[in-house]
């Protein structure tokens, strides 16, 4: 199972079990497999309902939650990293407001866990609501390394309901073993140990710097995803293409997967660069 099929699982299972009184409410800048998971969920259910609510936008959020006051399943799904922007989810907001309005909870963090957080432990821990999330999903293909697989995390209750009911996870084979098993092996090491995740912090907060010394406008954020905005697609696949030339691995990204005019450079630094990999990179952006 990957996070693309843990969000189908989470979303089409709970949204199938939820019979005619189900709503799903979704960031509009959500993962394309949490708009998958719902529209999948909206076709085993057809009675079923969703909602989008503007990005991160909590007022509209609390809107969404009152008007659905008579709906009886009332499910909240957002990223905790949004992956093309490299902002977070309010996620203390978010569980007031999924608490004070009876809804679940449901947070991806697949760019979160083992990046935010004091110790790693992702957009909860760092909005300081950690072990308050019903149901997390995630990958094990970015900081914890295994290139491929994902997970959920939840109560023993809804884990159960995903193994009787869920179809990614009942008709696919389960992650390979030396994945898991090197998954298994990350986790260990991130939680014994915090000084990968204090070197991507510095890491961040270098490269970051230094984009903006060299006049690139990057977007803000606590992650280590650090978009550059350059407008149109063509220009976004043509640098991306001149940074290869010049050493460095960066991809761009353009419509459809992030909103037309807004193409984007997405640099990504790792715990495992050392400044001096930093610095070339710095500097191929200069020729840039
Ligand atoms: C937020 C988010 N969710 C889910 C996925 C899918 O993860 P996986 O590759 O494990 O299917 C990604 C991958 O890019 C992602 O960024």
């Amino acid at each position: 199972m990957s996070c693309w099929n843990a969000n189908e699982a989470v979303l089409g299972t709970l949204m199938a079990a939820g019979g005619d009184s189900v709503i799903a409410i979704s960031d509009e800048l959500n993962h394309a497999s949490i708009i998958d998971g719902i529209r999948l969920g909206r076709q085993i259910n057809k009675q079923s309902k969703s909602k989008v609510y503007k990005h991160s936008d909590m007022e509209n959020l609390e809107a969404l939650l009152k008007a659905s006051s008579d709906i009886q399943y009332k499910l909240v799904v957002t990223d905790g990293v949004f992956s093309m922007e490299g902002d977070i989810a309010d996620l203390a907001r978010i569980v007031e407001l999924c608490n004070e309005h009876d809804a679940l909870l449901i947070v991806d963090d697949s760019h979160g866990v083992g990046v935010c957080g004091p110790t790693g432990k992702g957009v909860a821990e760092h909005c300081g609501v950690h072990g308050q999330i019903d149901c997390m999903t995630g990958t094990l293909g970015k900081a914890l390394g295994g290139a491929a697989g994902g997970y959920i995390a939840s109560s023993r209750k809804l884990i159960e309901l995903m193994e009787q009911k869920s179809r990614p996870q009942l008709f696919s084979n389960a992650v390979p073993s030396a994945t898991a098993g090197a998954a298994n092996k990350a986790i260990e090491i991130l939680t014994r140990d915090n000084k990968r995740v204090e070197k991507l912090r510095e890491n961040v907060h270098y490269m970051r710097e230094g984009l903006k010394s060299r006049g690139f406008e990057t977007m803000e954020g606590p992650s280590a995803i650090t978009p550059i905005i350059l407008g149109e697609t063509s220009k976004a696949i043509a640098a991306s293409k001149r940074l290869l030339e010049l050493g460095v691995f960066v991809i761009g990204f353009g419509y459809p997967v992030v909103p037309e005019g807004s193409a984007r450079l997405r640099v990504q630094i790792s715990a495992a660069h050392e400044t001096e990999h930093l610095d070339r990179a710095l500097e191929a952006f200069s020729k840039l």
